[in-house]
């Protein structure tokens, strides 16, 4: 059964526009448990722009499921992640200008670093997912860096206009299949809504789905229980 990983980041970007302590997203993760979500996501920006270091804490001591923790493969994140010990560790670019994480790890011009710090948070007993672009090369680029798993990038394919759709979700198909022959735990995020959920939650080597905006974005017309029910009813429903 495929699992629902809830990214509470932008209830915390909600917090951060007053510059208080609600929304909290220690509180929306636990709702999100109660409605369905199989995990937590949570990214510590290096210039923590929304979630904060207390958050990531206090989640460790409350998460009943899975808590994954997506990080910069820095020196700095390394330490927080082995402090804190998070079930999950995905690794992520990251550029201080950007909105959202835009594209996928370099995989191919200087896996070693990676390899260090993966080796590292698996001997921790931290599963390690590698954040990748959908296509061959990479999956193939991040198995060499023995990793748990890898989380393809579905935001091309959900940006995608409808003439390049097509196209887009056959680069994202064979990406996931490769990941799934190789036996990489499988998991998959980024642009993924109430409307292109059902499209890609048919893939069945994917495991997990990684959603935040859509589900923060919904809750505000629908609630957030509801929202995050709905989206775990689509991943469900998309499998039977
Ligand atoms: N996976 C990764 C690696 C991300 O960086 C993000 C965005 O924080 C997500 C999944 C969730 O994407 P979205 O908020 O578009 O659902």
């Amino acid at each position: 059964m495929a699992r629902l990983s809830v990214n509470v980041d932008h209830v915390a970007t909600l917090r951060k526009a007053r510059g208080g302590k609600t929304p909290d997203p220690v509180m929306a993760a636990a709702i999100a448990e109660i409605n369905g979500a199989d995990g937590i996501t949570v990214h510590l920006r290096e210039d923590r722009r929304h979630i904060q270091d207390r958050d990531v804490f206090l989640l460790k001591n409350t998460v009943k499921t899975c808590l994954n923790l997506e990080m910069a493969a820095t020196k700095e994140m390394l330490s927080i992640a082995l402090e804190v010990k998070p079930d999950m560790v995905t690794l992520v670019p990251e550029k201080r200008a950007e909105l959202t994480t835009e594209g996928g790890l370099d995989v191919k011009t200087s896996p070693e670093p990676l390899k260090n710090i993966v080796a590292t948070l698996k001997e921790a007993g931290i599963h390690v997912n590698l954040f990748i672009d959908p296509n061959i090369e990479a999956v193939k680029s991040a198995h060499r860096i023995g990793p748990t798993g890898v989380e393809i990038h579905t935001g091309r394919y959900a940006d995608a206009k409808a003439v390049d759709k097509e196209a887009e979700f056959k680069r994202l198909s064979d990406a996931v299949a490769l990941s799934g022959k190789l036996g990489l735990a499988t998991h998959a995020g980024h642009g993924l809504d109430y409307h292109n959920i059902a499209e890609v939650a048919a893939l069945s080597e994917i495991d997990e789905f990684a959603i935040g905006f859509s589900i923060v974005a919904r809750s505000v017309f629908s609630g957030f229980e509801e929202a995050v029910r709905e989206m775990k009813r689509l991943i469900v429903s998309s499998r039977s």
